[in-house]
């Protein structure tokens, strides 16, 4: 048998219905901060491409987005699988990824997963007005390029899949089109796809697991004056002995260094570190990038990733109040303090 074939389900919107159950959202629902959307036919599309090759993996792919404030929203890909489960695909055909934010961090995180997966070919479904963008993305970013090349991508508009399998939905599908919703979202993409193909389009940040080629640029961080000011231990650090230390630390054990990326630059890192039962959490963020809402994506991310079943520490030097500011917002108390040092905990 030949490697696994995936269909790509990139989340748009959830939305919840009377009595309180989260869904992913039909053209008659607000959608998310910029219309409607109609992502629901993502999961039925995906659905009918399933049935019509089981042997398939459907990829549902979406983090919290928009609803990252509000504390008891599920991920996008917790309701896909949920809805494809529903409609009768089997649990084990379903891999989820739950951290992006974007349709570009969708995009790449689907690389990862193929890899894991051992996944040949990917077909990406989405909406007819999604597609142009992830198209541009893909043919005009550099790292997208070049991990998911659009020899091994098709892209697939879920309207076309639905019609043919069910033509009820196409006079909805042809009024929503018409809509002035939908054309003000056309308009917006539109602009994104220029955007994209001029280079002024702002991806957002990525994180990512860092790899033993990010040694030099957490060096840099670590060692920036503003950093190091900040740190329990000031002094500048040899980049050999760094190097060292990081080869050893980060890919050989349970400890895990993820960094984050802007504009295919790493700018911050979030080390997570298990000298006991807790992982003891650690982070710098590049200077030039400070107070800007970063640091409390990149930890929340991280946790996130890490899962609720660990417990965490970390060590903050006193006097460091964006630091603690941002652990305590993450559900860190402080149990101890001396007179150089916070210790904080979050208890799983
Ligand atoms: C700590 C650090 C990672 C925070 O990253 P960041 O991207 O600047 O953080 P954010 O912009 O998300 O801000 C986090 C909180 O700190 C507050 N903050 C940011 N800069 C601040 C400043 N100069 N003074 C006071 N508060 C500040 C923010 O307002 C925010 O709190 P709020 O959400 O309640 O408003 C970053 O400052 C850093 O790398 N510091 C040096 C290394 C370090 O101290 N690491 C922590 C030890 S583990």
């Amino acid at each position: 048998m030949g490697k696994p074939n995936a269909v790509a389900i990139l989340g748009g919107g959830l939305t919840r219905d009377a009595v309180g159950k989260w869904h992913t959202t039909t053209f008659d629902d607000v959608g998310d901060n910029f219309g409607i959307i109609g992502d629901r036919l993502r999961v039925m599309a995906a659905y009918y491409l399933y049935q019509d090759n089981p042997q398939r993996l459907i990829i549902a792919s979406g983090g919290k987005g928009q609803l990252q404030n509000i504390p008891d929203a599920p991920s996008v890909s917790e309701i896909i699988k949920n809805e494809l489960v529903e409609l009768g695909v089997p649990e084990a055909a379903i891999i989820l990824e739950d951290h992006s934010r974007n349709t570009y961090q969708q995009l790449r995180a689907l690389p990862e997963i193929m890899k894991e997966h051992d996944i040949e070919r990917v077909s990406i479904v989405s909406n007819e007005w999604h597609l142009p963008r992830i198209r541009a993305m893909l043919e005009y970013h550099p790292v997208l390029k070049e991990f998911l090349p659009l020899t091994t991508v098709e892209l697939i508009p879920a309207e076309k899949v639905v019609i043919t399998h069910a033509a009820e939905f196409e006079s909805n599908i042809i009024k929503a089109s018409k809509s002035e919703g939908m054309k003000e979202r056309i308009e917006r993409e539109q602009k994104g796809v220029k955007e994209i193909m001029n280079g002024t389009y702002q991806y957002g940040p990525v994180v990512r697991k860092a790899t033993i080629q990010d040694s030099i640029r957490i060096y840099e961080i670590r060692n920036h004056e503003l950093v190091r000011k900040n740190s329990l231990n000031p002094k500048i650090i040899d980049f050999d002995d760094h190097d060292k230390w990081f080869r050893n630390a980060y890919f050989k054990n349970e400890n895990i260094c993820f960094v984050m990326e802007i504009e295919n630059r790493v700018i911050g890192y979030c080390r997570f570190d298990r000298p006991g039962d807790a992982f003891r959490v650690s982070m710098a963020i590049d200077a030039e990038f400070h107070g800007k809402g970063l640091g409390t994506i990149f930890l929340q991310e991280g946790l996130t990733r890490m899962g609720d079943h660990h417990a965490f520490t970390a060590e903050i030097k006193m006097g460091n109040i964006p630091s603690l500011r941002l652990f305590q917002k993450n559900g860190f108390i402080t149990y101890k303090t001396d007179d150089t040092t916070a210790y904080l905990i979050r208890r799983q």
